[in-house]
């Protein structure tokens, strides 16, 4: 089978597809044929190398496949970007039946980032996400509008449309305009520190990039939740939350899609597909 592995630490161009044999699931665990994985940032670090992995490591996350026959979603700590993968039965849950399991792949780390940071808004609170053109911002926006939240996002001009889609109350485009609006909660899901005074007056909550060595923030990691992710599957069964794949690739392509995501000129979600 076809894998996206690196051998050495480095840029994109370590990024090699590699013949290999199609792995053994060990006991709990069963063999995924993998219809998708998704394109996540972080992956970005461990393919620089920032942390410590055994090598040659299989790339990707999310995982969208059949197993045992049924449409399941999931995530691993590797080896989605290829055409089959092994998974700890624990690791997967039934797919939402009424998307692509293409698409469905684009849910796992960045609906469940999104959940958990978005579970500390309250019903009735002004909250700001930053970043919420990125894929865990798709989530973050609509779970926050289906929890009761008023929400202010920052997207620049070719995500905004998108967002307001979402569902979000005001769109501020962060290319021009700094958000100085007072609001309850602020949600930080940019790689880097905002450049501007944090309005919130009650919490900050990261995802991503501390926001302020002065400004108390709660940083939040996610940790795998099969019941939070059944519940996104049932959101996205219930047309709760629409999945936003913007762009789609095949597994040959993972070292252009590194390179794009790096460069920044992804917007969303984008999903990688091995078969
Ligand atoms: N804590 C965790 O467990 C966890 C898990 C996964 C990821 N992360 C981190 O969370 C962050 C977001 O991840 P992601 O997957 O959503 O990333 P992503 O999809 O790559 O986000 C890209 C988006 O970020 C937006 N953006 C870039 N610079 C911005 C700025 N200065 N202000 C506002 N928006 C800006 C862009 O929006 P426009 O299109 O509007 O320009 C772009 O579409 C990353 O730093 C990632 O490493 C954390």
């Amino acid at each position: 089978m076809k894998a996206a592995r690196i051998h050495r630490y480095g840029g994109p161009s370590v990024i090699r597809i590699d013949e290999i044999d199609t792995p053994v699931p060990a006991d709990g665990e069963t063999l995924v044929t993998v219809a998708a994985t998704s394109f996540n940032p972080t992956e970005i670090a461990v393919r620089r190398g920032v942390f410590d992995v055994d090598l040659p490591h299989t790339l990707g996350w999310d995982l969208a496949g059949e197993a045992d026959g049924v449409p399941v979603i999931g995530f691993v700590d590797s080896g989605a970007a290829a055409q089959y993968a092994t998974a700890p039965r624990d690791r997967l849950v039934p797919a939402p039946k009424n998307i692509p399991l293409r698409q469905a792949a684009a849910i796992p780390l960045a609906g469940l980032t999104a959940w958990q940071t978005v579970a500390h808004v309250r019903r009735g609170q002004k909250v700001l996400i930053n970043g919420a053109g990125g894929g865990i911002g798709s989530f973050a926006v609509q779970l926050a509008k289906h929890w009761g939240a008023y929400v202010i996002a920052t997207a620049s001009p070719r995500s905004a449309e998108a967002v307001l889609g979402y569902g979000a109350d005001e769109v501020i485009d962060y290319t021009t305009t700094v958000p100085g609006q007072p609001v309850d909660v602020m949600i930080h899901l940019v790689g880097s520190p905002p450049p501007w005074p944090v309005p919130a007056r009650e919490q900050v909550i990261s995802a991503a990039a501390p926001v302020r060595a002065d400004v108390p923030s709660t940083h939040v990691v996610m940790s795998y939740d099969r019941d939070h992710l059944s519940a996104l599957v049932a959101l996205v069964e219930a047309g709760v939350i629409t999945v936003d794949v913007t762009e789609s690739y095949p597994l040959d392509a993972m070292a252009e899609v590194h390179r794009r995501g790096e460069a920044g000129e992804f917007r969303g979600k984008v999903t990688i597909v091995p078969h």
